[in-house]
């Protein structure tokens, strides 16, 4: 059973393209099947009662690949939240975006601003898509609205500490509990830095594409069995 211990969960969708290679495709089909597999994943996750999940589809640092691979995406994106978004509809899913817009198509951010428009009363769960998305950016757009607000004089310095700064972020979601990444690697690639503080991190090798509801249910009951300190100890353990 899903409770507070696990309120947000973050996903890194990494290894699309080695999914493809290694079957001799090219790597735009590895991000077609990783999309299928994100829309699996979601509503799964919403239907065992994970209130926020977090994925990362594009990084800002993700520009930086071939023109041909970065069109395929912004394509993709396009097509798959057109679609995808009567599903998060028929299953209560609230859609929103954390990163920038600076420097996407303008029929990527009116797809994002259809879909976010079309979602805003659902009330079963948050599906967050992080796109055109880095951490480091995340935070400096922070800093620039907390210092607007203080200039503004509508926050006083003493107001603010790491737990309400949230409300600067992208989007104002409670820290991660639980983070996977697929595909091997084991870094963080600048995904939600202020957010994954304390989180559970998970890092298995299967490609995107591969992943399942049954993978994520085992990750998931493993996470239950760790134990989570924040610094402190756990008093029923350690009775000394
Ligand atoms: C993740 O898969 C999807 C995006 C970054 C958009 P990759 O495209 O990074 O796949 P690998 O890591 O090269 O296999
Ligand atoms: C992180 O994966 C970004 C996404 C999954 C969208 P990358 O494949 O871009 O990360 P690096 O380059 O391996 O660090
Ligand atoms: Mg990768």
């Amino acid at each position: 059973m899903i409770d507070d211990k696990l309120k947000h969960l973050a996903i890194i969708m990494d290894g699309n393209g080695r999914w493809a290679q290694k079957k001799g495709l090219i790597r735009s089909l590895g991000h077609k099947e990783g999309a299928k597999a994100l829309e699996k994943i979601a509503i799964y996750a919403n239907k065992i009662g994970i209130k926020y999940l977090s994925v990362y589809a594009f990084s800002t640092d993700n520009f930086k690949r071939s023109e041909a691979e970065v069109t395929y995406l912004m394509d993709l994106f396009v097509d798959t939240f057109s679609k995808q978004y009567s599903k998060y509809e028929k299953n209560n899913i609230k859609v929103i975006f954390s990163g920038t817009e600076k420097g996407l198509r303008k029929d990527v951010i009116k797809t994002m601003h259809e879909i976010k428009e079309k979602t805003k009363d659902n009330t079963g769960g948050v599906l967050n898509i992080c796109l055109n998305y880095g951490g480091q950016e995340e935070i400096i757009r922070a800093a620039e609205r907390y210092h607007e607000d203080l200039a503004n004089k509508r926050v006083k310095k003493i107001q603010i500490n790491r737990d309400n700064f949230y409300q600067y972020l992208d989007n104002n979601l409670p820290p991660v509990d639980l983070m996977v990444r697929t595909g091997g690697e084991k870094r963080l690639s600048n995904f939600l830095l202020y957010q994954l503080t304390y989180a559970e991190l998970y890092f298995i090798d299967d490609y995107f594409p591969d992943f399942t509801p049954k993978i994520l249910e085992k990750i998931i009951d493993n996470f239950y069995k760790r134990d989570r300190k924040f610094g402190g100890i756990n008093e029923k353990k350690n009775k000394n």
